[in-house]
């Protein structure tokens, strides 16, 4: 089975806040994963780092087997935000050209 997400020890921090304290994570192909806990868990510290969204500070962090901030390994990588929102400038035909750009 081929491992999609592996953290180890991941820890971040916001200047004196500890977002994150040494975390470890696997998540295989096929899995479906929760990230649940109480506000400032530190789940979208995770799930950004994850998706390199976030630079790494402490520990390692590997997406389908490669460095989550590079181009190569987003390739693979689809998200969803919690929250999206298209640019008000822009024109239906333009937001379908710019998503068709690969
Ligand atoms: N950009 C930031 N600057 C400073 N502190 C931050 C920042 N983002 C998150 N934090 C702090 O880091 C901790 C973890 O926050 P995070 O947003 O990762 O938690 P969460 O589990 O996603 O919370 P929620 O359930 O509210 O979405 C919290 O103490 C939060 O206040
Ligand atoms: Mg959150």
């Amino acid at each position: 089975m081929r491992t999609v997400l592996t953290a180890r020890g991941v820890s971040h921090r916001y200047g004196g806040t500890v977002a994150l304290d040494g975390v470890d994570l696997t998540v295989e192909t096929g899995e479906c994963v929760a990230l649940l806990g109480p506000n400032g868990a530190g789940k979208t510290t995770l799930v950004n780092l994850a998706v390199g969204l976030l630079p790494r500070q402490r520990g390692e962090i590997s997406l389908v087997g490669g460095d989550p901030r590079s181009a190569r390994t987003r390739r693979h990588l689809g998200v969803v935000q919690q929250s999206l929102g298209f640019p008000g400038t822009l024109k239906v035909g333009e937001l379908i050209a710019g998503a068709a750009v690969r």
